[in-house]
């Protein structure tokens, strides 16, 4: 039976880039699509930038742009990085879109006036009197008012582990322009969730969840559901509520929308009818794959949104754990917070995919990339056994037999391998990737253990051996082929590559049943896949490694509203002595140039007065063109142990102030010298 099925990965915030992290969801994804695909059903997987909120506003400031030519700028880049990755959505849109903007509205309208789930209320909040703002309570910082730690987050003590509510923190400044915050009174707009909880107290256990995701949101239904202020006041980068002048859709609001707008955006390309996808009464399947933290927004706002605004609710919610990098939370200082961008630049993509696919089941775990672990498993499963079978079979059909395939009289083999196709798609469906491969890659060794035994490169020696050498190899390459097939919706590009060498139309989960027969013509073999160098993945780390002095070790924005440009906590006390190891002096910059194939560094001759020059790279190209440094003076830690970098020695390093609003070098005033230290 043919099934019809929408899928959406979760839409990355405008603000960022996208990085291994988010790879994790966006790989998990697509490889359950393209397997859906292969099985002849109808799947289509939107997606697209959430570009709305607070952080995204201020960031465009901060660049001085407007929001929409922010948001168009990082769209094309989330694109590219997608399509690097072979992400291949049917559709990535933007939520800042008319579609989206109609939907949103019209949902809240039937919220409103069918439903009777809105009602307002005066709150106060902390008001910025100098930016004119409402804050939002990460955008605030105090003495927490339990442990009276300093420098505390509005929402929640990183000491103690308390939350409260901003107005609770003593001597509260704004993490936007440092004034103290007023209190003021704004009237907000809340979706009543209470109203909605014998729904989604029977939808959370009706298995659109995973386990442990249903066991969670039942705990969070019994603790009592808080009504969801979904209104933010002007300045705002988002939608106007209807009938409400100067009140915003909060983003989370209008963001799981999106997944409709992208929807629609798509019907209206190619005829099909959003209806049939979206209706209260369809049959259609819809699946949201996320990651664990945003599981309240898509367990329980989003049911009860779509709910109680007559749509369908979906069929599934697959939420994924955190991604780690060699046992640790990705880490800007040890290299490990790694782009999509620059992994593309040093490594393959399909590895990725393939590594992430073998450790991904359908759990909330967290699952961890080991650098080490990724080059042994990809050049072992991948190079040392796939891409092998079809290297030591392929040049004997090419040179031997004129291109083509012989008979194959003992079929026991291939089809120990046929039989395996329902096994491993009961494994893609249900996002058993790990043990997929697994089995994938036994049935990989029974072929090798085929060639190793048969050896057509002795076979090819022997006279009188041309059947038994046309039979073994062509055995082992439709034994490639089977494989090639299975490892299709994780190797895409691999597979397509394959498809052309044996001169096939795209496989599909189907082809499974039959094998390639005798006569067929393939072409001359071409080499596959690289194996990963240690270098390789060396250079990449060292190139996300920050060579300023560490700014800002924190991930990028998440979860807009939450983000705030941080006030980083002072440093533990030194003594003057630890202080006075720090060898500053001012530096005359006397060149700088790009570095070829760095796209953050530049690299900087210094004068110290030493009677020679020092060279330094430096993680600046994104704040300086070369030519307005050349002749500056600033400053620099002349002590520091020099550095092998990919690009050469590096042997100092410059001071800058940075963290989200930019990088600013230092100066020091007119006057001093190079080689005078600082202190
Ligand atoms: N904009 C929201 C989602 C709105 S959906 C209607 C958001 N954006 S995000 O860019 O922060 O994250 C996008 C997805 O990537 C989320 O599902 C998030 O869980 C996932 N990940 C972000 N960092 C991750 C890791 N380090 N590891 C695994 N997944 C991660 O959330
Ligand atoms: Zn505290």
């Amino acid at each position: 039976m043919k099934r019809k099925i929408l899928v959406t990965s979760a839409l990355p915030y405008a603000n960022g880039s996208i990085h291994l992290g988010h790879l994790v969801e966006y790989i998990q994804t697509d490889i359950w699509v393209r397997f859906q695909k292969m099985q002849g059903h109808e799947c289509h997987y939107v997606c697209a930038d959430d570009t709305h909120g607070t952080p995204i506003m201020l960031r465009a400031q901060a660049e001085g742009i407007a929001p929409e030519a922010l948001i168009e700028r990082v769209w094309h880049e989330h694109k590219a990085d997608f399509d690097g990755f072979h992400v291949e959505f049917d559709n990535y849109y933007s939520t800042n879109s008319d579609e989206n903007r109609e939907l949103a509205q019209s949902i809240y309208r039937s919220l409103r006036d069918q439903a009777k789930l809105i009602t307002t209320k005066t709150i106060e909040q902390f008001y910025d009197p100098e930016k004119e703002m409402f804050l939002p309570d990460r955008f605030i910082k105090g003495e927490c008012p339990k442990c009276h730690a300093l420098d505390q987050y509005g929402d929640s003590c990183e000491v103690c582990g308390a939350t409260y509510s901003p107005t609770d923190l003593i001597n509260p400044v704004s993490a936007v322009s440092g004034a103290t915050p007023v209190r003021k009174e704004s009237e907000h707009y809340f979706f009543t969730l209470g109203a909605c909880t014998d729904f989604l107290k029977e939808w959370t256990n009706a298995g659109h969840l995973q386990p442990e995701a249903a066991n969670k949101m039942q705990e969070w239904i019994a603790g009592g559901l808080q009504n969801w202020d979904i209104s933010r006041d002007a300045p705002y980068f988002g939608f106007e509520i209807p009938d409400a002048p100067g009140k915003y859709f909060y983003v989370w609001l209008d963001a799981p929308v999106g997944y409709m707008a992208s929807f629609k955006n798509l019907c209206a390309k190619n005829g099909m009818d959003f209806e049939e996808f979206w209706g209260k009464d369809s049959k259609t399947e819809l699946y949201h794959f996320i990651g664990k933290d945003i599981l309240y927004f898509h367990a329980l706002f989003w049911p009860a949104m779509l709910k109680f605004s007559d749509h369908r609710t979906p069929t599934g919610v697959f939420a994924h754990g955190f991604l780690t990098v060699n046992g640790q939370k990705m880490s800007k200082s040890r290299g490990t917070f790694i782009t999509a961008a620059s992994y593309r630049k040093y490594l393959n993509p399909e590895q990725l995919r393939y590594y992430f696919a073998a450790k991904l089941n359908s759990s909330i775990e967290d699952i961890d990339l080991s650098l080490e672990d990724f080059t042994a498993r990809v050049n072992s499963d991948l190079i040392g056994k796939f891409v092998n079978i079809a290297s030591r079979s392929a040049g004997f059909i090419t040179k031997r037999f004129g291109g083509k395939l012989g008979s194959i009289g003992d079929q026991t083999l291939p089809q120990r391998l046929q039989a395996a196709a329902k096994d491993i798609a009961a494994q893609y469906e249900s996002r058993e990737y790990g043990k997929a491969l697994r089995d994938i890659m036994r049935l990989t060794d029974l072929a090798n253990q085929y060639v190793d035994d048969n050896k057509p490169w002795e076979l090819a020696k022997q006279e009188g051996m041309e059947a038994r050498l046309h039979e073994a190899c062509s055995v082992s390459l439709n034994l490639f082929r089977l494989l090639t097939l299975y490892l299709k919706p994780v190797l895409p590009k691999l597979a397509a590559d394959v498809e052309a060498f044996f001169n096939i139309a795209s496989l599909t989960w189907q082809d499974a049943q039959t094998l390639l027969p005798a006569g067929h013509a393939i072409n001359p073999y071409q080499h596959l896949m690289t194996r990963i160098d240690p270098k390789q993945v060396e250079a990449m780390t060292e190139e996300n490694k920050a060579t300023l002095a560490p700014a800002a070790e924190h991930s990028p924005a998440r979860h807009a509203e939450k983000q705030t440009h941080e006030i980083q906590p002072i440093a533990e006390t030194i003594s003057i002595d630890d202080f006075m190891k720090i060898d500053l002096r001012i530096a005359k910059i006397v060149n700088a140039e790009h570095v070829e194939g760095a796209d953050k560094l530049l690299q900087l001759t210094l004068d110290i007065g030493e009677g020679k020059t020092r060279n330094v790279f430096a993680g600046i190209k994104s704040a300086y063109a070369p030519e307005k440094l050349i002749g500056r003076h600033t400053v620099m830690v002349a002590n520091l142990t020099p550095r092998k970098m990919k690009f050469g020695l590096s042997e100092g390093m410059v001071l800058a102030a940075g963290g989200d609003g930019g990088l600013y070098i230092l100066s020091p005033d007119e006057g001093a010298k190079p080689g005078m230290r600082v202190k």
